[in-house]
């Protein structure tokens, strides 16, 4: 067992002023102020920092600070301590707008801004957080730039500005999103979430593979047979039926997240670790995706949507069922498909993806699957299939890795077996894991966008599936629902791989 170091030590934050804006939404109740908490608790945060809250609520700093504290209890990773509260508590105000849009707010904003420089010491630098629903984006985005607040106020000051997900919801409105947004703000400015990259185990992803020499020359077409990735919940839509009724699972999960999984998958050794060479390597790989057109969408990608069922052991409505759900809903919320990356390391190598709601357990795991022995040497072999090597790369809930490999039964025959090497976070390391926010805003706050989503990215990214999306709107829906909740999606997601002879594969079952 490691000794008990802090979770991470990164370098030293300056002096800054982070403004929430959507301060009085979920996302800051549930993740952000309980990450900044974390960060405060673990002297990862400037000695000199102001927090400003800006939202629509009809709130002051009083109140803004005890419903934080509130959030803090409910959601926070570590125990709430008074004392410690009150003094993070001190950095916390609160800006009541009129509207995204209100230059009036902004103009207050900025001199809010101003007057914290003077009684907080926060240097003139700004990090902005677009932590609202979509339609905002452009607005606060533009308001800030219409009362100077996207530039740095001296040579030595930062502003720079986080962006929450969705980003877009086609090529087109991604595109659009980035000139405007690029209109105000340089891209060196512009820090895109996506919180997977965030979280530990998927940060490893690249610890692991670049900082062995174990895998790296066997991490390809010769060596590889295939690629799983499965992002499964078991949650439904939990009252955000508004939001994902018009989104569904390829443009929630599968166009971010999973792709996300795929590019530090199959990226190339980037030149260095930084933002730049690294996400250079991850767009490469989105841009040899070999595009889906109308025979692929067809038969390489399956949708789905549940009907009741029952998720541990508890019974739950179908998605047509859920509150604020048209009845008639062709949305789906599950994805299975198989995508191929035209270049040297992966020709020919089917990378399966599937993400569901309602599945029967949240599980986030990447199973790498190695080629069977050139010769089946042992009696055993040949009268049952051996089963090959896998490399299980666990993301959550379990976070860890695992490598599956053949030995033999202690005996007088040649008998077989498959045993597990695991090595599991929690068994090697003393220390709690950091959550994805609080290191994605450590990050942000550093001015580190290794972790954030570059321009190129999120337009190679629905480059890919806009065609998807325009095809489904084309096509007659499936027999919605095509799977019940609590099962593994529809039966076509395991025909999609047993057409290749393949299974999808988890670690526990
Ligand atoms: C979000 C999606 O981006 O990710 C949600 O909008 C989904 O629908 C969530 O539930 C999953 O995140 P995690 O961290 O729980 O795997």
């Amino acid at each position: 067992m490691n000794s008990p170091t802090p979770a991470f030590v990164a370098g030293h934050p300056a002096p800054a002023a982070l403004v929430i804006f959507g301060a009085s939404g979920d996302l800051t109740r549930r993740k952000l102020m309980p990450a900044l908490y974390a960060l405060y608790a673990h002297g990862l945060l400037p000695q000199q920092f102001a927090i400003v809250g800006f939202s629509r609520r009809d709130w002051d700093d009083d109140t803004f600070r005890a419903t934080m504290r509130d959030a803090v209890a409910a959601f926070g990773r570590i125990p709430l301590e008074t004392a410690r509260w009150d003094a993070f508590a001190a950095h916390l105000f609160y800006l009541k707008a009129q509207g995204y849009d209100n230059l009036d707010d902004y103009h207050r904003l900025h001199e809010r801004l101003t007057a914290l420089d003077e009684s907080a010491h926060t240097a003139g630098n700004r990090l902005f957080y677009a932590a609202t629903p979509p339609q905002a984006f452009v607005p606060i985005v533009e308001s800030l730039g219409a009362v100077g607040l996207n530039h740095p106020l001296h040579e030595s000051a930062w502003v720079r500005i986080v962006i929450e997900k969705p980003f877009g919801t086609d090529l087109a409105s991604a595109r659009a999103l980035n000139t405007r947004i690029q209109h105000v703000f340089d891209e060196s400015q512009i820090y895109r979430i996506d919180h997977y990259l965030g979280k530990e185990a998927v940060q490893n992803l690249l610890a692991f593979r670049f900082a062995n020499s174990l895998f790296e020359p066997i991490w390809n077409r010769n060596h590889i047979e295939q690629v799983q990735i499965t992002v499964a919940e078991s949650i439904g839509v939990e009252g955000r039926a508004g939001y994902y009724d018009r989104v569904g699972a390829l443009r929630d999960m599968v166009q971010n997240h999973l792709m996300q999984l795929v590019t530090l998958i199959a990226m190339e050794p980037p030149a260095s670790f930084d933002a730049e060479a690294v996400r250079n390597e991850k767009v490469k790989v989105l841009r040899a995706v070999r595009p889906f057109d109308d025979e692929t969408i067809r038969t390489r990608i399956v949708r789905g949507q549940y009907g009741p069922g029952v998720v541990n052991e508890r019974p739950v409505r179908g998605y047509r069922e859920e509150e604020g759900v048209a009845p008639n809903s062709t949305t789906e919320t599950y994805v299975a498909l198989q995508l191929e990356i035209d270049n040297w390391r992966w020709a020919g190598i089917p990378f399966y993806l599937r993400t569901g709601k309602r599945l029967p357990r949240k599980v986030s795991e990447i199973a790498v699957i190695f080629r069977r022995p050139p010769l089946l040497l042992f009696d055993d072999q040949r009268r049952r299939k051996m089963e090959q090597n896998v490399l299980y790369l666990q993301i959550q809930p379990h976070e860890g890795l695992s490598l599956s490999v053949n030995i033999k039964i202690p005996g007088a025959t040649m008998r077989l077996e498959s045993v597990m090497m695991d090595f599991c976070y929690h068994g090697s390391f003393e220390f709690a894991i950091p959550e994805a926010y609080e290191r994605l805003l450590l990050d942000a706050w550093l001015g580190d966008a290794t972790l954030f989503i570059r321009a190129d990215e999120t337009e190679a990214s629905w480059a890919l599936f806009t065609p998807v999306l325009d095809a489904w709107q084309r096509l007659p829906p499936p027999a919605f629902p095509n799977y019940a909740a609590g099962t593994w999606g529809p039966p076509e997601a395991d025909e999609l791989l047993a057409r290749n002879g393949h299974a999808w594969k988890l670690m526990v079952l």
